[in-house]
């Protein structure tokens, strides 16, 4: 599918009350059974409900202004999208704290300095920060989904899960990025400063409640030191999950970035058809996964 048919907003659909099957038979350690980058990607997830959540609160401020109505259109679809990702990764949650796991930590973290950016920054560096966060999302595709063996050993229902949410994230990529430009007017120097802050926060956040989650799993601070070291290179290293993406990430920064400048993963047409004949997310997961490269 191209970009331009991409951007359209038809494209865009809010998939309502999903099944993914994930209940307490689910793996403790979904993916590869390896506890660090189990619990690394288990971090970032719980912090999507409330994330999301100021990401609709950071737009809504600008929905009166908008006067292009397929963005108006786009804007409506966005926010059902995010709603209902909140509600998928809050059932998750709650999975992970009957697991005697610290998920509180996080959430209430995560209100906090949503709370903090809201009261202490401009409407239009809120909504530039969302947009630095959506540029990370509108990646969850590429970075899990593009090459097959990514995902090979990841429970294929929080493989679907996580599928469905990139599918989405990549399709409402530019709605949040229009409103930034066209409506709240945010030049390019707010926009990178923002970015340089969830760069930032997202490293912060992601080693300080991979740990948290770890620490309940009961491994020692030794443990956990010596698992954070082993999985750097998983990460960073040549064919590292984060480091492969570098080319994406930093192409935020070019004056005249735009997100449709980049295409969506070459398998999205395999997860679109699927649940469209079937309306099985955990099948279009797994086709998703099965037409990568
Ligand atoms: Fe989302
Ligand atoms: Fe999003």
């Amino acid at each position: 599918m191209s970009q331009q048919a991409l951007h359209n907003a038809k494209e865009m659909v809010a998939r309502e009350k999903l099944e993914f099957g994930i209940d307490e038979t689910a793996p403790r350690w979904w993916y590869e059974n390896n506890p660090y980058k189990s619990r690394l990607i288990d971090a970032i997830q719980a912090a999507f409900p409330d994330g999301e959540r100021y990401f609709i609160s950071s737009v809504r401020p600008f929905r009166d202004q908008i006067t292009d109505p397929v963005l108006k259109e786009e804007v409506k679809t966005f926010i059902r999208q995010e709603g209902q990702h909140g509600i998928v990764h809050s059932r998750y949650n709650q999975l992970l704290r009957d697991r005697g796991l610290d998920v509180d930590a996080i959430t209430g973290f995560i209100k906090w300095i949503d709370s903090f950016h809201t009261k202490n920054f401009s409407k239009e560096y809120n909504l530039a920060l969302t947009c630095a966060f959506e540029h990370f999302t509108a990646m969850l595709a590429e970075t899990f989904f593009e090459k097959k063996e990514t995902m090979a050993g990841a429970d294929p229902n929080f493989r679907a899960m996580l599928a469905w949410h990139a599918v989405e994230e990549m399709e409402h990529k530019a709605v949040a990025y229009d409103v930034m430009q066209k409506v709240a007017k945010v030049g390019y120097f707010k926009r990178n400063a923002a970015m340089v802050h969830v760069i930032l926060f997202l490293t912060y956040l992601s080693l300080r409640f991979t740990n948290t989650l770890l620490k309940g799993d009961g491994f020692s601070f030794g443990q956990r030191m010596w698992m954070t070291v082993k999985c750097q290179w998983w990460l960073y290293g040549p064919k590292g999950i984060i480091s492969s993406r570098f080319g994406s990430l930093f192409s935020y920064f070019k004056p005249g970035f735009h997100p449709w400048q980049q295409a969506a993963i070459h398998n999205y047409d395999a997860w679109l058809q699927t649940y469209e004949r079937t309306g099985d997310p955990i099948a279009a997961g797994d086709a998703l996964y099965r037409a990568a490269y």
